[in-house]
């Protein structure tokens, strides 16, 4: 398991509401689904996995936004969260959140911070 950061993608590859990048990360020990979004400017990275049922969100391949583009919505039962924080607003998982990972920008790059410290995330 590495403990370093590890980068996901171009800062580029990640558009304003737009579509996000999956990838992969190791979490409790095994490796899960995750994404990242840009949201207000800011990365935003989750496992992607509803708080709902753990299915993954994206109703297409990366497309994670619902049509206003202003919350992250689940394709299975429509479940709603806040980009910003992985918070459901409305569904059927109101009141709980989705798994935040930590992330930065360095250099024109999106990194997944210390990949093998975040169980605890
Ligand atoms: S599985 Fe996501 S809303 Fe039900």
């Amino acid at each position: 398991m590495a403990d370093a950061a590890r980068v996901i993608c171009a800062s580029d590859a990640l558009p304003e509401r737009g579509k996000g990048v999956r990838f992969t990360v190791e979490y409790q020990g095994e490796t899960r689904a995750a994404f990242a979004i840009r949201y207000g400017g800011k990365v935003c990275a989750y496992l992607n996995s509803c708080a709902h049922v753990a299915v993954e969100l994206d109703w297409l391949e990366g497309e994670f936004f619902d049509h206003s583009k202003l919350y992250l919505i689940c394709a299975t039962h429509g479940a709603t969260y806040e980009p910003d924080s992985g918070h459901c607003v409305l569904g059927p998982c109101r009141g709980k959140s989705l798994v935040a990972l930590p992330v930065a920008e360095r250099g024109g790059e999106v990194i997944l911070v210390a990949e093998g410290r975040i169980d605890h995330v």
